[in-house]
């Protein structure tokens, strides 16, 4: 008995062994997939594959108008309400859409903005149609010119960068080009004015040291690359729809092709993330774009996906700064960097941006738009231990990290001059009440729409907005382009996001509120927000029956020639 157990010993101590490794395997993996977000975005490897399974089909000029079972009476508001605003775009931005026509061809990124500006089975007859143009001539206060001399309200914000108006931006390039203008393009060292510009984004991060690069992607990059190599961990967590840039690492779903395994994407705002965090033993870094706090687990808004009216925000303060705490303390515990991405939200939400404005130290910081002083520009900022790219015992052992441009005298003149004007009083007044400024201009034109029975809504994390639709309906992007009718300039995402700068007076914001009030009114009155009585789970039904219509149809096509060949042989 006693030899029989030694001889099984072992094997009874290697199969407990190997039952507790399955046992950890298999509760690591389910811990991890319940703290995937629920939606599509939540699941990049789902996302791609149902992205490419749906077939493309478009709305012929009758159905465009039909799609939701409108009166009949409806449909012909629409349609002539539709040609209304067509020949007003044909009159009035005659120049600037025939260039934009002229070069699209040979603009990639022109197509790709152009076909995505709206639900794809309505792109073509609006583009046909409604085309505006891409093209701008001039720039003042807060409004753009284009070609035909329109000028329209700036309400895109250039992405983010423009925070304090487009003559504070003019100003720092001139400025900055005076001062470096002795050195030139020489690249490879420094101009002077980098000393001061390191020694203020150090304060500015409460960091140690300061990496240049040539876009907020590469500044990520840099980070997530740095936060692998002194952890000698490989993964990377982001959150649900989070937006760090266009580097494969942090775009794990659709819009890029690859498969990426060592990105974990997670829910944000989530205890159960918080576990996989305390957990795993594999995780380099967190990534964290505050922006999401108005959109925690949504991608960036964008009325190409406006298919129904379940967009929603909402700003909680208390409870994403709770999140950011927590987060802290975990990553503390467990080693692991936590990165904030400010490239969008730095020197927006506080002119020490999202660290100061939510009251969490990060490790890392990455920066960029506004920072450029309108020149393009990445930066990162970190501990010291961080930030070191090789290893005193192992000069093998390296960090690689370069950029032609980086550091490029213009660039930092630019930034010295951004960097200078943020510290004067000037400035520093825009940034006090700056939410209670933002919030009460939100919540007056909430209050417009509301009396005006337009089912739309705005919600708002400081001076970025997103349009809210409070009626279901297949319509609402038709919005962005009434609005460019009152001379209101959106970006390609259209009411997904409005960026103001912080030049906005009074006078000039009531001026924005009359013309979103016409524009509402005018679709409103078109009938857009008329189709038959449905729900956006109704909505998303008929869009999925539709699609497999047009699989079907598509799979018949491909068929009969198969078949009619077949015939004649
Ligand atoms: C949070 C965030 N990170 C990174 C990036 C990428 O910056 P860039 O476009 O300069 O590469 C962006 C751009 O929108 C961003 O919003």
């Amino acid at each position: 008995m006693l030899a029989t157990l030694t001889t099984l010993g072992p094997y009874a101590v290697g199969s407990a062994v190997a039952l507790w490794a399955s046992y950890h395997k298999v509760r690591t993996r389910v811990e991890l997939s319940r703290a995937k977000y629920r939606s599509l975005a939540g699941h990049a490897r789902i996302s791609r594959i149902v992205a490419g399974l749906m077939p493309f089909y478009e709305y012929d000029e009758t159905r465009f108008f039909r799609c939701d079972s409108p009166t009949n009476a409806v449909a012909e508001r629409r349609r002539s309400g539709f040609t209304r605003l067509s020949t007003h775009y044909r009159e009035h931005f005659r120049k600037t859409a025939a260039m934009t026509a002229d070069v699209t061809n040979g603009i990639s990124d022109l197509q790709f903005t152009g076909a995505y500006r709206v639900p794809f089975q309505f792109s073509r007859v609006v583009q046909r149609h409604l085309s505006d143009g891409s093209f701008l001539a001039a720039s003042s206060g807060v409004t753009v010119t284009d070609l035909d001399g329109n000028t329209f309200y700036d309400l895109t914000g250039c992405y983010g960068v423009n925070v304090f108006g487009h003559d504070f931006y003019k100003g720092c390039i001139a400025a900055g080009a005076v001062r470096v203008q002795e050195l030139g393009a020489v690249l490879g060292t420094y101009h002077s004015v980098v000393a001061y510009n390191v020694a203020r984004l150090r304060d500015i991060s409460g960091l140690d040291e300061v990496s240049f690069h040539m876009s907020g992607t590469e500044a990520v990059m840099q980070a997530v690359r740095l936060a692998r190599y002194h952890t000698r961990r490989r993964r990377l967590v982001r959150f649900c729809g989070a937006y760090h840039g266009w580097w494969g690492g942090v775009q794990p779903g659709v819009g890029n092709p690859s498969a990426e395994p060592d990105t974990l994407t997670l829910a944000d705002i989530s205890e159960r993330t918080l576990r996989v965090l305390r957990r795993r033993r594999d995780i380099a870094c967190v990534l964290v774009n505050p922006l999401q706090a108005l959109h925690p687990n949504r991608g960036a808004p964008s009325d190409a996906s406006l298919i129904d009216s379940t967009r929603t925000a909402h700003f909680d303060r208390e409870a994403y700064t709770s999140f950011l705490q927590q987060l802290r303390t975990v990553c503390d515990e467990r080693n692991i960097v936590l990165i904030f991405d400010e490239v969008f939200v730095g020197f927006r939400l506080a002119s020490e941006g999202a660290r100061s404005y939510f009251g969490v130290q990060p490790d890392l910081v990455t920066y960029g738009k506004t920072l450029g002083g309108g020149l393009p520009v990445g930066v990162l900022c970190g501990r010291s231990r961080l930030m070191k790219r090789y290893r005193d015992d192992r000069p093998a052992d390296i960090c690689f990290a370069r950029g032609t441009f980086n550091s490029h005298p213009y660039v930092m003149g630019a930034m010295h001059e951004f960097l200078r004007r943020l510290e004067t009083p000037a400035i520093q007044a825009l940034y006090t009440n700056l939410d209670a400024l933002w919030n009460g201009r939100a919540e007056q034109l909430n209050r417009r729409l509301a009396a005006g029975g337009v089912p739309v809504s705005v919600a708002n994390l400081s001076s970025i907005w997103t349009f809210c639709y409070t009626r279901p309906s297949r319509y609402n992007w038709m919005l962005q382009y009434y609005m460019r009718a009152e001379g209101l300039a959106l970006s390609w995402v259209g009411t997904g996001r409005l960026i103001f700068s912080f030049d906005y007076t009074d006078a000039d914001y009531a001026v924005v509120v009359d013309r979103i009030l016409a524009a509402c009114g005018a679709m409103h009155r078109d009938g857009w927000w008329d189709g038959g009585a449905t729900t956006n789970k109704a909505i998303k039904r008929n869009i999925l029956r539709e699609a497999a219509n047009a699989t079907v149809a598509r799979l018949r096509r491909r068929s009969i020639p198969a078949s009619s060949s077949a015939g004649t042989h």
